[in-house]
């Protein structure tokens, strides 16, 4: 049985009385990581196998002027040494990520004649142990030509500055408005401008990019920690082969946090087990990560914000421009989102919005939880905070006069068709606060802030999204799904269990999911995006309720009552009668009954999302499928004479729609609130033309559980959701508002805004100091 069924416009009603979804049953994932039993990309060993390394370039923007392997090629041990020259097509991506405008730019896998960025993939070693890959690294000689390289974005807008690719330094410049944003402003009663810089930021997962590749019955298979299997199908281009020759599995992901959304190890494992013909396992270990694996982009964000006296918004006029790096990889996007988003949870009738990805020699960015809709939130409530201020109004009272609602019409022309609930969240967050804390100490101050956001959750519906799974009851009444779904941790496969436990009724334990194979699984599309509970979750569903119809006609004739009567539970199907005495069928006996009938037990499934349009000339069209409201409140403390930021308090709110496991989603939550600290307070993966200041935990500065408060979540469940049974995406929703609630409450506590990111403590003895030089205006900004 072969079936779609496509989305609907609004969420569908469900039932609320559920008794699998809903409960935090452990699913194996949870207990192998415990018990170190997960097999991680790098824990698979092959006989006879080598070791790959990426010899890189140590110049940010250079000619390559020769490459000499010759002293490599020599070194006993060594099996393969590759350049640029033994790649069949050498390009990552030969289309960049979507063609709505913007400029086409390949990415090589090896180096050609130019390197963009420090870290760039320049040759390949296999060899038979680590150590010697990594001497056979150092003995590959590189001349390079120095070229003159741009590093900062707004130097790359200037008209002489040096082209980092020869079609331009800007790759994308989207352009998002409606009604007449310039005649607003100047009729508007006040006007709040403000500049936000954020920062380059490392995705840091414990698990760096690795796996295995090996070649057999002429397929190459690639075993590794990634986002997305359908990079198959640029491997197989890569190698020049047809697609049916390339299999990529996904292993159970130690982080991802769209670090692994772009290819890592892929196309380098791919080369050197194809030229090998012998298993070859690829590690990066963590300098390497941190050197050359893609980051947040910086945002400069300048905003303008016009309203009349009473603070209701007029017009918003806001530039956008991210450092993208040297390579397109998904900036086009990123730089997407931050324009849609760009205005917030907040009606403006008349808004322009420009957001520029552009070129530098600086390492790529490209997706990070939040992807462009989180860096904007500092922006966006900075500006609703400095104009609660103008205004003598307080931080609530600003935002219940511009507060979206459902049906409101957002700055890309659509309207909101789902529940927006920010008030509800906004509410217990700051209840959750409780009594203000006194400082510890003279020269401590206290202070308060809250912020709230909106992240979308699924693709660009102009991608025209889809999803597939495979259920099949077997004929002892157990229970597969295989999807292609990748699981980076976040209880990807384990939702899919519940969900189809719920509506079959068969036993959790009774259910295997086999996931992130393109050789064995329908495709279900990366994991990323907050996609994959909205996609396959809801495949899983529908795909579960046709199965559930085909079953149900067999089940009703042989017990005589009505199909939709019947109730699957417990590993059995059952008249619904009250009188006690109701009879059932076990699973097993039902799937056998079905197999002599001719009946399938099978259901391999698609579900379509909704798709639609964006005009970009127009800066008008569909955007995203719908969005994860929230809002986090923080309390902190400042040390004036160390310039150091205690998080005291901390508490987040979101509305996920209904929740398909709780502990899951106070696990999104507390982590991504944990990432959001790091981005406010103290991650900066600093570039000092191109070259990064730190590549090692010991100085590239994330927070760890002593840094970290009490992460107090509220979830709140609307039950209006476009995902299974009304959910609502909570990946990447979470990461979004932490730095503007922490800017907001360092305000409070020391009377400046912070508006450049991470608020480290030196930043705040700057913030301290200008204010003493009374450089700092009443509403704490200090432009
Ligand atoms: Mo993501 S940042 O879309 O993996």
């Amino acid at each position: 049985m072969v079936a779609m069924t496509e989305a609907i416009e609004s969420a569908p009603a469900g039932t609320t009385e559920f008794t699998v979804v809903g409960n935090s049953p452990a699913h194996h994932d949870f207990q192998d990581k415990v018990q170190g039993t997960l097999r991680y990309g790098a824990d698979w060993k092959l006989p006879g196998m080598l070791y790959g390394k990426v010899v890189r370039s140590l110049q940010p923007c250079a000619r390559i002027t020769a490459i000499d392997t010759s002293a490599a090629r020599e070194l006993p041990g060594v099996v393969a040494v590759l350049t640029a020259s033994d790649v069949p097509f050498n390009k990552v991506v030969d289309n960049a990520s979507g063609g709505l405008g913007e400029l086409t730019v390949a990415q090589p896998v090896l180096a050609e004649d130019r390197v963009r960025y420090t870290g760039e993939p320049v040759a390949l070693i296999a060899a038979t142990e680590p150590e010697i890959a990594a001497a056979a690294v150092d003995l590959v000689d590189v001349s390079y030509a120095d070229l003159p390289g741009i590093f900062d974005p707004e130097e790359a807008l200037e008209p002489e500055a040096p082209l980092v690719h020869e079609a331009g330094n800007v790759l994308v410049n989207w352009r998002i408005g409606r009604g007449d944003a310039a005649a607003a402003m100047a009729a508007a009663d006040v006007v709040i401008t403000g500049e936000y810089r954020s920062q380059h930021v490392e995705h840091a997962y414990l698990e760096p990019e690795s796996g295995v590749g090996w070649s057999d019955n002429g397929v190459l298979t690639l075993r590794v920690s990634t986002q997305v299997i359908e990079h198959a199908s640029q491997i197989a281009r890569i190698l020049d082969v047809s697609e049916n020759k390339v299999r990529i599995i996904a292993s159970y992901m130690g982080g991802g946090f769209g670090g692994k959304e772009d290819m890592t190890v892929e196309p380098y494992l791919a080369l050197l087990a194809w030229h090998t013909q012998r298993p070859v396992r690829m590690v990066w270990d963590r300098q390497e990560s941190i050197l050359a694996s893609t980051k947040r982009h910086p945002f400069v964000m300048r905003y303008r914000t016009g309203a009349k006296a009473d603070g209701t918004l007029l017009a918003q006029e806001i530039d956008i421009i991210g450092d993208a790096g040297a390579y397109p990889c998904l900036s086009a996007r990123v730089l997407f989102a931050g324009a849609a988003l760009a205005a917030g949870p907040y009606r403006v009738p008349n808004i322009t919005t420009r957001s520029r990805a552009v070129f530098t020699n600086n390492v790529p960015a490209s997706a990070f939880r939040g992807f462009g809709a989180m860096q904007v939130v500092f922006g966006y409530e900075s500006q609703m905070d400095k104009l609660a201020e103008r205004l003598g109004l307080t931080p609530t009272e600003i935002r219940d006069r511009n507060q979206v609602s459902k049906g409101d019409t957002i700055p890309t022309g659509e309207s909101l068709h789902t529940a927006v609930e920010l008030t509800a969240t906004r509410d217990l967050a700051l209840a959750r606060l409780g009594p203000r804390s006194t400082a510890t100490g003279p020269g401590c101050r206290v202070g308060r802030g809250f912020a709230s956001g909106m992240q979308p959750y699924g693709r660009t519906i102009w991608f025209r999204d889809h999803a597939s799974v495979w259920l099949t009851l077997q004929t002892d009444g157990s229970l597969l799904i295989r999807s292609g779904v990748t699981d980076l941790g976040a209880g990807q496969a384990a939702s899919l269990c519940q969900i189809a436990s719920e509506v079959l009724g068969a036993p959790l334990e009774e259910i295997s999911v086999y996931i992130g194979d393109t050789a064995l699984n329908p495709p279900a599309g990366g994991t990323f995006a907050t996609r994959q509970l909205y996609m396959s979750g809801n495949a899983v569903l529908s795909g579960a309720r046709e199965l559930r119809d085909s079953l149900a006609a067999v089940a009703a004739e042989e017990l005589g009552v009505p199909p939709d009567t019947l109730v699957w539970r417990d590993g059995m199907v059952r008249t619904a009668d009250s009188s006690g005495q109701n009879r059932g069928i076990r699973l097993a006996e039902l799937a056998q009954m079905c197999q002599r009938r001719g009946v399938s037990t099978s259901n391999l499934h698609t579900w379509r999302a909704r798709g639609g349009e964006f005009d970009p000339e127009a800066g008008q069209g569909d955007s995203f499928p719908d969005y994860t409201y929230g809002t986090h409140a923080a309390e902190v403390e400042v040390d004036t004479e160390t310039g150091v930021v205690r998080v005291l308090k901390y508490a987040a709110s979101h509305d996920v729609g209904q929740q398909i496991n709780p502990v899951r989603v106070q696990g999104q939550i507390q982590g991504g609130v944990m990432q959001g600290l790091g981005y406010a307070l103290m991650e900066d993966h600093a570039l000092i033309d191109g070259q990064p200041v730190s590549t090692l935990f010991a100085n590239y500065l994330i927070p760890t559980t002593m840094d970290m408060p009490d992460i107090e979540v509220d979830v709140v469940e609307s039950g209006e959701g476009c995902g299974p049974l009304n959910a609502r995406g909570i990946g990447e929703p979470p990461v979004g508002p932490c730095a503007a609630a922490i800017a907001s409450a360092i305000k409070d506590a020391i009377g400046v805004r912070p508006n450049r990111l991470p608020i480290t403590p030196e930043r705040v003895l700057e913030l301290i100091d200008e204010q003493a030089a009374g450089r700092v205006a009443k509403d704490g900004d200090h432009e």
